[in-house]
């Protein structure tokens, strides 16, 4: 079974490596426009196999999808990344030409993939893959509440000195500074976190995920790619191992929450199908009106993507 990762930057070179150190495929088709930098990539994680015992076959493409050929699933992470003082809005005009022509490519190819988009600004870009494959909505969907709720996760486990592992959450919204962490829905070894930090504790922990991804880029000049990468890795693992995981990813709403014809950040059943349901938590009006303005921000740069004319 094959899964294709597009992009072999830092984000793409990350989840690939996660795809193959957990087996989780047979095949790991890595894609890039850059020659070398896919086939280069490939080979240096294909000889880490005998160190890292797995079997997964890592093979480096420079922009020829007929090696993807019948891919399961597809990762898309091609694209700019931003720098300091950007926001991922920033980034619409060069990635949604970028993810349409790559979208186009991908489907060409493997007509029944689950495509999983990384690419920023995230929502917008989902929905550019969507319009471009013009398949059903349950095959396109969007990486980031994987990676949000794990910096909330990490976030919290590090305040409460205890496992990451023993943190749940749930995390709506869009993949920016809007998004809805929300500490009703977040346990810590099945104890509510509000019995166990104060708001303000809580509040603080709940802004500083929501600027997660800035406080990479100050740090490193460039955005993240370990956790998004992992992340991304993470809904692979889901579809191809047929998981049923409930993860947030960014999925097309028809009515949920009140919301229609978006592509949003909500807590979905993810397996073999994609998105085999989602799940509709009945939310308190404070925490509706977050969800609002998150998804009025995606408007917003639904809006710019219109004014494109690129469908
Ligand atoms: C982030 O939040 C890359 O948008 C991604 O780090």
């Amino acid at each position: 079974m094959r899964v294709s990762v597009v992009g072999a930057g830092h984000v793409g070179a990350t989840c690939a490596q996660v795809l193959a150190q957990k087996d989780i495929a047979n095949e790991v088709v890595l894609v890039d426009i850059k020659a070398g930098l896919a086939k280069g990539k490939a080979l240096d994680l294909w000889e880490t196999a005998p160190i890292g015992l797995f079997d997964a076959r890592l093979v480096g493409v420079a922009d020829d999808y007929a090696e993807t050929k019948n891919s399961e699933v597809v990762v898309i992470t091609s694209g700019v990344p931003r720098k300091p003082g950007m926001s991922r809005d920033d980034l619409i005009s060069a990635n949604a030409k970028i993810v349409k022509s790559v979208t186009e490519s991908v489907i060409t190819y493997s007509p029944n993939a689950k495509i999983i988009v990384v690419s920023n600004p995230l929502d917008v870009m989902t929905y550019v893959a969507y319009l471009t494959a013009k398949v059903d909505s349950a095959r396109v969907f969007g990486m980031a509440g994987v990676l949000d709720t794990a910096r909330y996760r990490s976030f919290l486990a590090s305040v409460l000195d205890c496992s990451p592992k023993d943190i749940q959450a749930v995390l709506m919204g869009g993949h920016g500074d809007a998004m809805v962490p929300l500490p009703r829905y977040t346990t810590v070894g099945g104890i509510p976190v509000t019995e166990l930090l104060s708001q303000p504790r809580i509040d603080e922990i709940v802004a500083r995920t929501q600027g997660g991804g800035g406080e990479i880029v100050q740090l490193l000049g460039t955005s993240a790619w370990y956790a998004p990468g992992a992340a991304a890795a993470q809904m692979v693992e889901a579809v191809v191992r047929d998981q049923k995981r409930i993860l947030p990813c960014c999925t097309w709403l028809q009515g949920e929450y009140g919301l229609r014809d978006i592509y949003l950040g909500v807590p979905v059943k993810l397996g073999v199908g994609g998105i085999e349901e989602i799940i509709e938590l009945k939310l308190r009006d404070d925490e509706m009106r977050l969800l609002n303005e998150s998804a009025k921000h995606v408007s917003e740069v639904m809006r710019v993507l219109d004014g494109m004319h690129l469908f």
